[in-house]
Order: C-alpha cells, then structure tokens, then sequence
C-alpha cells in the first residue's frame, strides 16, 4: 500500500509551530507584518492572496493589503515597493504574480528588498541559494522538502528527476535536492526520452503544468512522486500533473492533488515571514 502524503495535515503541523513561535515574539515584542500587493482582479490570484491573508491571520502575522488597480504603471508599483523596502514595521514583500501585461516582473521583483523576500525571487535570493548561503527559498520547492523530511523520506543518494525548469519550482528544487545530497536530473519539454529518465527516478517530483502528464509509463516500481500541478479537468474537479490512479498501483508514496504539495506553498511563505523577523 502506497503511502499518501498528507499535506493538509503536515502543513497545519507546520503552521501550528509557526502560532506557538509568534506568540512567543509577540510576548517579547516583536511584530511581523508582511505586505502583500496584488494588481488587477485575476479570480485565480484573488483566491490565493485571499489564502495567504487567512494564514497571517491564523499564526498571529499582521497583514497589509495592497489591491491596485489593472491600469497601475510599473513606476508607481515601483514607487510602492521601495517605500515597503523602507518601511521598518514591514518584514516581508510580497507582490502577486502574473503582473498585468504592461508590467516587467523581473524589474518588480528585482526591486524587492532580498532582507524582505519571502518568496524567494529575488536573484540574490536565488543565488544565495545556488551557493549554499542564507537567504529566502522559494515555497513550493521548500515545502517539497519538508513533505519528504516529515515524511522520513530520505533523500541522501537517491535518483532524484524533477520533470520542469521553471525559475520557481524546477531550479530551485534542484538545488534543494542536491543540498539534501540527492543526485539530481532537471528534465523539461526537450528532454529525449523522457519517460525512461523519469523511470530512473527514485523521486520524482512533477512540475511540468500539463494535467495527467505523469502516468506509470514514467514510475519505476516503488517510486516517490510528488505532483506539484494543480488544475481543473473537465468536470471541474482539482488535479496534478500526475495521473494518481494509474500510478498508485506502483508507488511507495504519493501526493495527492488537492491536499499534497498545495498547502505546504503558503505555510513555507509564513515560515519565511517569521524568519524576515529575526
Ligand atoms: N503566483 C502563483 N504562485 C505565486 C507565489 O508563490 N508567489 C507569488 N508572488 N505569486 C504567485
């Protein structure tokens, strides 16, 4: 029987530690407080600043609320963001993508003070992270990380493929494997032979964007896998970019969409804000 890996429950764990150590800064005076700006009314971004919101309010975070409008300039979003950068009572900077088309996100996030980054996007952040230095790490790849530990799933010397490149989870999954001491594999849209490279992998993390892409044709026996996709199929119903039930036949362990990786992005963004204030 494969194990399911709950990620609801391990991420109220998470939570839950996180409440306890607030309220011990709260106690001894310190405040967090993260900003977060969201521009344009996209239904998708709505419902997860909606989330990260709930969260802040939850482990005891104070939370500013920047909604501007579609029309905003990248200057005045600009203008915004330093003033957050020099706002001392502000620990964290968060700013919601996508950005509206008119708007460079790289020039954004590049503005983001890396000491108020909690979404780990900055360069310097990512670089740090390249390096084995201290800084910010994206979410979604350190929550990946503590599903596994709290999991005691062992990552040392594993075959470990990650099937996607992107700057947010596929990079910087990477080299948090590799700080685990897995061997790693980066595959992507071009990779040849794709199927038997995943089947190599003694973890395989799925962050591709394409739902059901994953089916067992690309597990080996007793595989990990964790799906990193989230999408509405054609019945409105939630899923990876796994397809579950034709590979839990073959896994040791599995994470489930909805309720796998999902909620671990936002209890890493309020591990990350308590960490900006210390
Ligand atoms: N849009 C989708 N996911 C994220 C995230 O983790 N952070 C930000 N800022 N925007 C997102």
């Amino acid at each position: 029987m494969a194990l399911i890996i709950d990620g609801k429950k391990i991420s109220s764990e998470i939570k839950d530690e996180l409440k306890a150590k607030v309220s011990m800064l709260t106690r001894k005076g310190t405040r967090i407080t993260l900003a977060v700006v969201q521009v344009g009314n996209d239904p998708a971004s709505s419902v997860y600043v909606g989330n990260k919101k709930k969260a802040c309010e939850y482990i005891g975070i104070e939370s500013q609320a920047y909604e501007l409008p579609e029309e905003t300039t990248e200057e005045e979003l600009v203008s915004l963001v330093e003033k957050l950068n020099n706002e001392e009572s502000v620990n964290g900077i968060l700013v919601q993508l996508p950005l509206p088309a008119h708007m460079n996100e790289d020039i954004i996030i590049n503005t983001i003070s890396p000491a108020k980054d909690v979404d780990g996007f900055h360069p310097q952040s990512v670089g740090a992270l390249s390096i084995g230095q201290k800084g910010f790490v994206s979410c979604t790849p350190a929550g990946v990380i503590q599903l596994l530990k709290r999991s005691n799933i062992s990552m040392e010397g594993k075959e470990c493929v990650i099937i996607g490149r992107s700057n947010i989870v596929g990079k910087p999954m990477a080299l948090l494997m590799l700080r685990e001491n897995a061997t790693v594999t980066i595959c992507h849209s071009r990779t040849k032979n794709l199927k038997e490279v995943a089947k190599r992998a003694d973890i395989l993390i799925v962050a591709i964007g394409k739902p059901y892409f994953v089916t067992k044709d690309y597990v080996k026996e007793g595989a990990i896998v964790i799906d990193v996709g989230i999408h509405r199929n054609e019945n409105g119903k939630l899923c990876g970019d796994v397809d579950y039930d034709d590979v839990l036949g073959i896994v040791s362990a599995i994470t489930p969409v909805p309720g796998g990786v999902g909620p671990m992005t936002i209890a890493m963004l309020m591990s990350n804000c308590v960490d900006a204030a210390l």
